[in-house]
């Protein structure tokens, strides 16, 4: 079998347990590249959301017969949702990698991908993967950029999604340049602030980057870290960046001398211990530093900030690392094990930890979000998607949006979603511009079923009464990872440039 697994029966379940009925429906697919006025929508749209929506996720798993293992392997796709007074525009578009173009060309699957390695598989620079740029967008500096795992982001026509080019900051940054998927923005300064750790065979180190809102480097600095951990996110607050080192390391020996994927080169040490590292923002603030925080492991963070001495970081939490559960596709979560929003506060003084407190909900949620307005400051409220069959053994995906406060202690707000149907993306947060504390949030929503796939909205502080209107697509799109909002509508696509 020359990679992956062959294409099979999509519909011969290979799991025990719960079978998510029609979980193959949302992932073997052909996605298509579209742009149209959405027609049928039902409920209310506010008449002050105005803005544009933007959505980034892996959309195509199979080719030539193979089939891809893992859920980061798929090439990326932007949705976006142009909501205006004259109607809501739907537009979607993969990523022209270079990997999407060269594979096109081939009529093959070409690069070695994060869960996939076959025989003859090709990296960047024989050095890290050619990425498919699948996992977040996000406006910036005028423009669009859609992020991958550690590389430089790809900037997008705003309005009709087509690729330009690598964005590399003015020149300050490079194809190998280690740079995450999960930029953070100063809401007071528009600021650009992300991270990127690069694996020297002695010293890993992670690097920190700051660019203003026009993408102007404004300082970058480098902190040695003592292991190769793999390291998806970070958290901003108004001094410092913090990161949550998990035991998951990465061996860069197996990875580049046995041929193997990034999936088979991570290790999961959990009596090394989690470490949380403070990182000040200016080096003039003092030193960076860490402190023991147990063995669990985080994938994304939900924010955090700083009241005088006190460092609060908030992250989902779970007992394992996560990676394992997205594969094979689409079989996912089968062996998931328990998440849930844990609170985190630091005395920055005597650089200990003060006080843990996790929250009961354990639905392994993900995709956080918060109003990017609070990002770095006190906050109390938060979305992400839970999925209800948690712990239950076989295939399972997402099905339910929570709604999450820190004033309330936990999850009091829910929506759970008709066996069947799946929810995607993560679930971003709009505001009413004129009525703070007022807000939407939106949702992908998959009807596997039915194939049909839709955009939902809730208002954001009654979720449990189910989405306030629903904007039906013409066709399936797959389950997104990371999504922005922006309060400036898109241009019209005729308008656009290219
Ligand atoms: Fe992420």
């Amino acid at each position: 079998m020359p990679m992956g697994t062959e294409t099979q029966d999509p519909q011969r379940p290979r799991s025990g347990g719960v079978v998510s009925p029609g979980l193959e429906r949302c992932f073997l697919f052909d996605a298509v590249e579209e742009s149209y006025e959405i027609t049928g929508i039902t409920g209310r749209v506010p008449e002050w959301l105005r803005g544009s929506y933007y959505v980034n996720g892996p959309a195509r798993f199979e080719r030539a017969g193979h089939r891809y293992n893992h859920w980061l392997d798929g090439d990326g796709m932007v949705c976006a949702l142009r909501i205006a007074e004259q109607g809501i525009q739907f537009t979607s578009r993969f990523v022209e990698t270079r990997k999407l173009q060269e594979e096109e060309a081939a009529g093959r699957f070409l690069f070695r991908a994060f869960g996939t390695a076959f025989p003859g598989d090709r990296l960047r620079r024989n050095l890290m993967l050619e990425p498919p740029v699948n996992v977040s967008v996000y406006p910036f500096a005028g423009t669009l950029l859609a992020f991958g795992e550690q590389t430089l982001p790809m900037e997008l026509d705003p309005a009709t999604l087509e690729t330009r080019g690598d964005f590399d900051f003015h020149g300050k940054l490079n194809d190998v340049s280690p740079f995450a998927a999960h930029p953070k923005f100063d809401p007071a300064t528009g600021h650009l602030i992300n991270f990127g750790i690069s694996y020297a065979a002695k010293q890993p180190m992670l690097h920190v980057y700051e660019f203003d809102e026009g993408g102007s480097l404004v300082r970058r600095s480098r902190h040695p870290v003592e292991l190769p951990h793999s390291n998806h996110d970070f958290g901003l607050a108004a001094r410092h960046c913090v990161f949550f080192l998990s035991p998951l390391l990465m061996d860069f020996d197996r990875f580049w001398r046995e041929g193997v994927s990034v999936m088979e080169s991570l290790r999961w040490e959990p009596e090394r211990g989690s470490r949380i590292l403070v990182v000040p923002r200016e080096a003039k603030a003092g030193q960076a530093f860490t402190i023991p925080a147990g063995q669990g492991y985080c994938l994304h963070l939900i924010n955090c900030f700083e009241e005088g001495p006190l460092l609060t970081m908030d992250i989902l939490e779970l007992e394992a690392p996560v990676y394992a559960e997205y594969q094979p596709i689409p079989d996912l979560f089968q062996t998931v094990r328990p998440c849930r929003p844990v609170r985190y506060r630091i005395d920055l003084e005597s650089r200990k930890l003060a006080e843990r407190l996790p929250m009961d909900y354990d639905r392994t949620p993900d995709f956080p979000a918060i109003d990017p307005c609070l990002v770095s400051r006190g906050y109390t409220d938060f979305w992400m998607l839970g999925i209800s069959a948690s712990g239950a053994p076989g295939r399972k995906f997402f099905d339910q949006l929570a709604h999450g406060s820190w004033r309330k202690g936990d999850v009091r707000d829910l929506y759970q979603t008709p066996a069947g149907e799946y929810l995607g993306g993560e679930p971003i947060y709009a505001a009413n511009p004129n009525a703070r504390g007022e807000g939407v949030v939106i949702v992908e929503h998959l009807k596997a079923r039915n194939d049909e796939s839709a955009f939902l909205l809730f208002d954001a502080f009654a979720i449990k009464r189910g989405p306030i209107a629903r904007l039906p697509l013409r066709h399936r799109i797959h389950p997104g990872f990371h999504a922005s909002w922006s309060a400036t509508p898109l241009p019209a696509p005729s308008q656009s440039r290219l």
